[in-house]
């Protein structure tokens, strides 16, 4: 190892919150997640969504379809909780392992969420056979009342909606996704041990300025959209605090440019090429980078009961900085990648 370089040997890590969407798209990206990742919580928000076990059975079997032949990956396949979810369906998936989790996402909350819970208690009996038998609840933490502020969705939700459920389901595992808050991290530091949260490596390094400074910035947007600089450093400390109920879900969401630079443009950050070279650039400012490894491959899998990946991948850092794409090209149009801002000097080794 040279003077100005290091390295790091991690347990190969799996991302606990993924968007593949489906034919070319999902063609164009899954390549870039397989690379690195051995597996993934799929998100089921296509369109139309994916609601039963039968609809998840034949995403996955597209998604192994469109794995090149040489790679290795293994989704891990969600159900889109609505209001008419059947509960028999959810358990039965689960216990035949086509199903990994139910994903919670309220109506409107982000990308074809329109099909998701608008009344919460509605679901609360399909959420008690979840907990029966052991089926974790994803969730898309936000309000969607439209008197409540964009920034404070996600804060209001805990009290609002997460505090009543976890009552009312008491044995319901959860991963609460996508944090953005110190609200949301502190609760989770003092919940008990059935919820986990998930955080992304964009809202480890952007706050909203990213998004509103010098012009609008639509590759920013995301859902829950970035918050003020202090709930970013209270996101970088859990992350690297080694507490195992914080882990890595990236939320690579891509979207067409054409449909994110737009008069409307569509939520969601594409990562997946960079996201474990800025995970490591992250942990190194923060002196942690012994702990990225619990970050990205040991905290998720002992969460949701799954053994940790036997093999490895290994971290390089350059002495010049690494080139990634700024965007990819798939068959629906180009997909900018995420931009963290500062020059990438770490990479994941070619073995
Ligand atoms: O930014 C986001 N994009 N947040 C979400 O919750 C959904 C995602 C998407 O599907 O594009
Ligand atoms: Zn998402």
């Amino acid at each position: 190892m040279g003077p100005s370089m290091s390295e790091i040997t991690l347990r190969r890590p799996d991302d606990w919150h993924l968007h593949l969407r489906d034919g070319d798209m999902l063609e164009a990206v899954l390549p870039y997640t397989a690379a690195h990742f051995a597996r993934a919580i799929v998100m089921p928000n296509l369109v139309p969504p994916v609601t039963d076990t039968a609809a998840a059975q034949a995403y996955r079997d597209r998604i192994l379809r469109a794995l090149p032949e040489a790679m290795e990956f293994t989704p891990l396949m969600t159900l889109y909780l609505t209001e008419d979810t059947n509960a028999d369906d959810v358990v039965a998936g689960f216990r035949d392992d086509l199903i990994t989790a139910v994903k919670l996402y309220p109506a409107g909350a982000t990308t074809n969420s329109h099909s998701g819970v608008r009344n919460v208690e509605a679901v609360y009996p399909v959420l008690e056979k979840m907990a029966a038998a052991g089926v974790p609840l994803c969730i898309h933490g936000e309000v969607t009342d439209p008197e409540v502020d964009i920034f404070d969705r996600e804060a209001v939700f805990i009290d609002r909606v997460l505090r009543p459920l976890r009552s009312a389901v008491p044995g319901l595992k959860i991963i609460l996704e996508h944090l953005t808050t110190r609200d949301a991290v502190d609760y989770i530091r003092e919940a008990d041990d059935g919820i986990a949260a998930t955080i992304t490596t964009h809202h480890l390094i952007i706050n909203r300025n990213a998004i509103l400074v010098g012009g609008i910035k639509p590759h920013y947007y995301c859902m829950p959209v970035a918050k003020r600089e202090t709930h970013r450093l209270a996101l970088r400390q859990a992350a690297t605090s080694g507490n195992p109920r914080y882990f890595l879900g990236t939320d690579s969401a891509p979207h067409p440019d054409s449909e994110k630079e737009s008069a409307c443009g569509c939520a969601g950050v594409f990562s997946a090429i960079n996201t474990m070279a800025c995970l490591a650039h992250v942990f190194e400012q923060e002196g942690a980078l012994d702990r990225l490894e619990g970050f990205a491959s040991l905290h998720g899998p002992a969460f949701y009961g799954l053994p940790a990946n036997d093999d490895t991948i290994r971290l390089v850092r350059r002495d010049a900085p690494v080139a990634f794409p700024d965007r990819i090209e798939t068959g629906s149009g180009t997909v900018t990648v995420f931009d963290p801002m500062f020059p990438i000097h770490w990479d994941v080794a070619e073995d």
